[in-house]
C-alpha cells in the first residue's frame, strides 16, 4: 500500500492548465494557420489557453468560438476606464471573451517599471471583470544565486495576497523564473518543484482554498521538457512562450499536461 500523502483528491480539483503567451508575434494570417491547427487537436481534461496581443482578440474570439481552447490577453490597466492613453481595461477585455488575463510578467516588470502593489491591482481589477488573472512571479539570475529566490518570489505573491483577501482562490500563479525566460535554459523539475511548494504553502497561509489553486510553470517549456516537469506535484501545467508559436509543438506541451 502506498505511504504517500493524501495528494490524488486534491489534485482532483486542480485541473491542468497550459497557456500559451505568444507576446508581441503574429499576424493576421499567421494566426489563422497557428488556431485552426490548435483547434484540430484534443486535449481531453487539459484547460487550454492563448494569450495573444490585444488587437487580435477580436479576431482570435471568433476563431476559437465553440472551441475547447480558451483566449486572453498579456495585460490591463490597474483602472476601469478613464484617461490612460494606450491602455486596456479588463472590462474590455471581457467584451472580447477573454478567460484569462497575464499580469506582472517579468518583461512588463523590467521594462515597463511595474511594481508588486501595481500588479496586485491590475489582477484585482481582471476579478472585477470576471477574468481569471494569471499572475507572473519569479527571480533574476543574481536573485537565485545570492539565494534570495523565496523572498523575492514572497514578496511578490505578498502584494496580490495582501489586495485580493479571500478573492486570491480566483487567480492562477505562474512561477516564471527570469533567467529561464526564451533563454532555452529551463529550471530543473526538482528546482521549480521546490519554489513550487513554497508559493502554495505561502498562498494557503494566506487563506487559498487548499488544493484548488493553480500553479504554472514557465521558461523555456518544450516538447521534450514538459512531461517531467508537469509530473511535479505542485506544478499544474505551464506558461509557453515561444514554443506557443509552434502548433505541433504547443499541442505536445498540452498533452504531455494530461
Ligand atoms: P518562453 O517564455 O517559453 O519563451 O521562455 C515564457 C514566458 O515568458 O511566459
Amino acid at each position: 500500500m502506498s505511504t504517500a500523502p493524501a495528494a490524488a483528491p486534491l489534485a482532483a480539483h486542480r485541473r491542468p492548465l497550459v497557456v500559451g503567451n505568444w507576446k508581441m508575434n503574429g499576424s493576421a494570417a499567421a494566426n489563422e494557420v497557428l488556431l485552426a491547427a490548435l483547434k484540430s487537436a484534443q486535449y481531453g481534461e487539459v484547460e487550454v489557453s492563448v494569450c495573444v496581443p490585444a488587437l487580435y482578440l477580436h479576431d482570435v474570439s471568433k476563431a476559437l468560438h465553440g472551441s475547447a481552447i480558451h483566449w486572453g490577453a498579456q495585460d490591463c490597466s490597474s483602472h476601469d476606464a478613464g484617461a490612460f492613453t494606450g491602455e486596456i481595461s479588463a472590462g474590455m477585455l471581457a467584451e472580447f471573451g477573454c478567460c484569462h488575463v497575464i499580469v506582472g510578467h517579468s518583461e512588463r516588470r523590467a521594462m515597463h517599471g511595474e511594481a508588486d502593489r501595481l500588479v496586485a491591482e491590475k489582477a484585482a481589477a481582471a476579478l472585477r471583470h470576471g477574468l481569471v488573472p494569471i499572475v507572473c512571479v519569479g527571480e533574476t539570475l543574481a536573485e537565485r544565486e545570492a539565494g534570495r529566490t523565496e523572498a523575492i518570489v514572497g514578496r511578490q505573491l505578498a502584494a496580490v495576497t495582501e489586495l485580493l483577501g479571500n478573492r486570491i482562490d480566483g487567480v492562477v500563479v505562474a512561477y516564471e523564473p527570469v533567467w529561464a525566460i526564451g533563454t532555452g535554459k529551463t529550471a530543473s523539475p526538482e528546482q521549480a518543484q521546490s519554489v513550487h511548494a513554497f508559493l502554495r504553502a505561502t498562498l494557503e497561509r494566506a487563506g487559498a482554498a487548499s488544493g484548488s489553486l493553480r500553479i504554472l510553470y514557465g521558461g523555456s517549456v518544450k516538447a521534450d521538457n514538459a512531461a517531467l516537469l508537469f509530473a511535479q506535484p505542485d506544478i499544474d501545467g505551464g506558461l509557453i512562450g515561444g514554443a506557443s508559436l509552434k502548433a505541433a509543438e504547443f499541442i505536445a506541451i498540452c498533452s504531455a499536461a494530461g
